[in-house]
């Protein structure tokens, strides 16, 4: 288990490669499980979620083959080689326990394997830091396209008689939509016979990007980035070529380090469109934001304002930037307020901020952040990727030395990023888990 140790206080200056997304990424890879042929994925970040995914593919018959990219950070992560993923034997359906456990979007693989063939053992992912997180929408869904569930000794096991059929439905739930969910039920949708209406989608735009690539594969969908998508079923899929957008929590990730450290980033390859509400947000904050073509310009030269924000399905606020914009809230002039109506629990970096010296108070789902002058270096615990990432940006700007642990948790969704922060100027430096026991 490696740990950063980081010296805060460095102003943040210079380029940032934007990788492609992790979240666009996994079940793109998994829908690759229903396509004839090779299908070829660009922009794939390096992460260990994306490892997984590789792993499990392979032991669902998928040949899966990562070209040689650039090797140095200077030429662009995004610039990595392409992924190669072609199916080759069919007779396995499982996804075990031990590869679920580290990865909750196995669960991506259910609808491809229930459409393509006919049944899907998938370990019930259970809980997590964040939050309870149940699977019940995407079971919910697929049922209603003809599969059967059981659970059998931890396991979903769902099987499909003949061909599943398409249906109108509604897959909202109590806290809204579901991402991977959606994902899900469109990709089992696309070889269903008939139509299939699905209200109350996701529009998060890695669905629509799931989406582009189901329709290049020979999908026809419509509808995707709106809550209601439609799908008319298809016999077949064949393999495509296909780029990730850029990820979209990264970049605001780097916005974020932008404004906390009254730095000055450009950062390459993103998608401001996707970031709409994030803006809207920093903008009152008081940071300086400007775009051309996919370069994003951010800087702040001053004391932050304190803000109101609330997290919600896309195009509101992302749950996945809650905590790194708390973490600048820490610091801004006044008192903030933030509400997580996504993953309610979604709060464990606020002991560990208020380690640092922050002053954070939590009540149910909203947090009131009192903002402080300074925060201080000291030992932290990263306990999940997203609130991983905030105790970084929190180290950026504390007084002294910040040591974080378990920073495996922010190897899943940041590709390189202790990298990419030391070559715009912070002082980050990795030390490998039997330097840091001794
Ligand atoms: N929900 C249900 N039933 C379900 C599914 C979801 O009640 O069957 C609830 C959840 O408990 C939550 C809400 O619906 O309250 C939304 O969850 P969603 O299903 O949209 O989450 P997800 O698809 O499992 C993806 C991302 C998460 C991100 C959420 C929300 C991936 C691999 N994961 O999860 O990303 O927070 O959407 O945007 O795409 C991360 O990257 O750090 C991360 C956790």
């Amino acid at each position: 288990m490696d740990s950063f140790l980081i010296h805060g206080g460095s102003r943040l200056k210079g380029k940032v490669e934007i990788s492609g997304s992790k979240n666009s990424a996994l079940p793109i890879m998994a829908a690759c499980l229903m396509a004839e042929g090779k299908s070829t994925l660009k922009g794939v970040p390096r992460l260990s979620d994306i490892d997984s995914m590789t792993k499990l593919l392979g032991e669902l018959g998928c040949h899966v083959y990562r070209h040689e990219g650039p090797a140095s950070i200077v030429d662009g992560p995004s610039l990595n080689g392409p992924l190669d993923i072609e199916v080759r034997e069919e007779d396995k359906s499982e996804a075990r326990y031990d590869i679920v456990k580290t990865m909750r979007a196995s669960i991506c693989v259910l609808g491809p394997l229930l459409a393509r063939r006919g049944k899907a053992i998938v370990s019930y992912p259970g809980g997590c830091t964040i939050g309870d997180r149940p699977v019940d929408l995407h079971l919910r869904g697929l049922q209603k396209l003809g599969a059967e569930f059981q659970t059998i000794n931890g396991n979903i096991v769902g099987t499909v008689k003949g061909r599943l059929k398409g249906r109108r439905m509604y897959l909202g739930g109590a806290q809204g939509p579901t991402v991977l969910g959606t994902i899900n039920v469109m990709c089992a949708a696309v070889l269903a016979e008939g139509q299939t209406v699905i209200v109350g989608a996701a529009c998060e735009p890695e669905v629509s990007d799931c989406a582009d690539l189901l329709i290049k594969m020979g999908a026809k969908i419509t509808g995707h980035g709106t809550p209601e998508i439609r799908i008319e079923g298809v016999d077949k899929l064949t393999g495509a070529e296909h780029r990730v957008i850029p990820d979209r929590i990264e970049c605001g990730t780097f916005m974020i380090a932008a404004a906390m450290t009254n730095g000055e980033l450009e950062l390459k390859h993103c998608n401001l469109d996707h970031l709409i509400s994030v803006t809207d947000r920093l903008d009152e904050v008081g940071v300086h934001i400007e775009r051309e073509n996919g370069t994003i310009y951010c800087s702040s030269s001053r004391r932050l304002n304190a803000v109101e924000m609330t997290t919600q399905p896309y195009p509101g606020f992302p749950t996945d930037l809650q905590a790194q914009l708390m973490a600048l809230l820490c610091l801004a002039d006044g008192n903030s307020v933030v509400t997580e109506r996504i993953f309610p629990d979604r709060f464990v970096h606020v002991g560990e901020l208020n380690r640092m010296g922050a002053r954070v108070r939590k009540e149910g789902p909203t947090a009131i952040i009192q903002g402080v002058k300074e925060l201080q270096g000291a030992c932290v615990m990263a306990s999940d990727l997203r609130a991983s990432a905030a105790l970084v940006l929190a180290a950026l700007m504390a007084k002294g030395t910040t040591r974080i642990d378990r920073v495996y948790h922010i190897d899943r969704g940041y590709e390189k990023i202790e990298q990419k922060l030391a070559a715009v100027g912070a002082q980050i430096e990795r030390v490998r888990e039997n330097k840091a026991a001794a």
